[in-house]
């Protein structure tokens, strides 16, 4: 089951990075990252066209208070969402606490293991602060670089599905847990997590 989540106050920080709640202040670095084609569509939505639009989102993050932002030295780099995952999907844990991760980084920073890095600290808060038994996470079949962010952070394979693309069609998907048993067991093994 969906457990809800509140950011509020919540503050992480990882060797090279600052993760925080969004500000009406990083419209700027928002509008900046998610207006660039290629990088939202690889999530599931379509590079912003606005400015306006961009502060509708940032809006959203704000008052859902379950969005990370990825600060890198003072600029807004990218997010991590703590959503919720598809209960029907998963009717094997509907018993346990449990979420859906989803990211998105600015192409300038690709390639540096940064949100490996994000993920993992996203993921140390919700099963030790939050106590949750599971996380949720998926990618396009097609996305790879994702599929490395979800392999490095100790997901493993479940299933396939499918999830709705920019252009309101679905395309195939491939989905993954960590349990919390699995998160234990890395933390002495795994680079990502301290
Ligand atoms: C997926 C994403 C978050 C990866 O973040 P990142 O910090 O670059 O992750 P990493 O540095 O660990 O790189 C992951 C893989 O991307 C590939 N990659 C790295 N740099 C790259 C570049 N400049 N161009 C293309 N691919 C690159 C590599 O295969 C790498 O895997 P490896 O470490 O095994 O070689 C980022 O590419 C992104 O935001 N993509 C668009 C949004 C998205 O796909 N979100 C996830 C939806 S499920």
């Amino acid at each position: 089951m969906n457990k809800p989540i509140d950011i509020t106050g919540v503050e992480l920080f990882t060797a090279r990075l600052y993760l925080r709640e969004w500000r009406e202040s990083d419209l700027k670095d928002f509008y900046e990252y998610a207006s660039v084609e290629g990088v939202g569509e690889m999530a599931g939505w379509r590079h912003h066209g606005s400015i306006e639009e961009s502060k509708e989102i940032l809006d959203k993050f704000i008052s859902g208070k379950k969005t990370f932002c990825i600060d890198l030295d003072g600029k807004a780099v990218g997010s991590v969402g703590v959503e919720e995952y598809d209960e029907a999907l998963f009717p094997e844990y509907a018993d346990k606490p449990g979420r859906r991760i989803g990211y998105v980084l600015s192409k300038d920073y690709w390639g540096q293991g940064l949100m490996p890095e994000a993920v993992a600290a996203v993921i140390q808060y919700l099963f030790e602060m939050e106590e949750l038994d599971f996380l949720n996470c998926g990618h396009y079949e097609f996305n790879t670089r994702s599929r490395r962010v979800i392999e490095k952070c100790g997901f493993e394979f479940v299933k396939n599905a499918e999830f709705k693309t920019v252009s309101g069609t679905s395309a195939p998907t491939r989905e993954y847990i960590l349990t919390r048993e699995k998160y234990i067991s890395m933390i002495e093994e795994s680079a990502y997590y301290a």
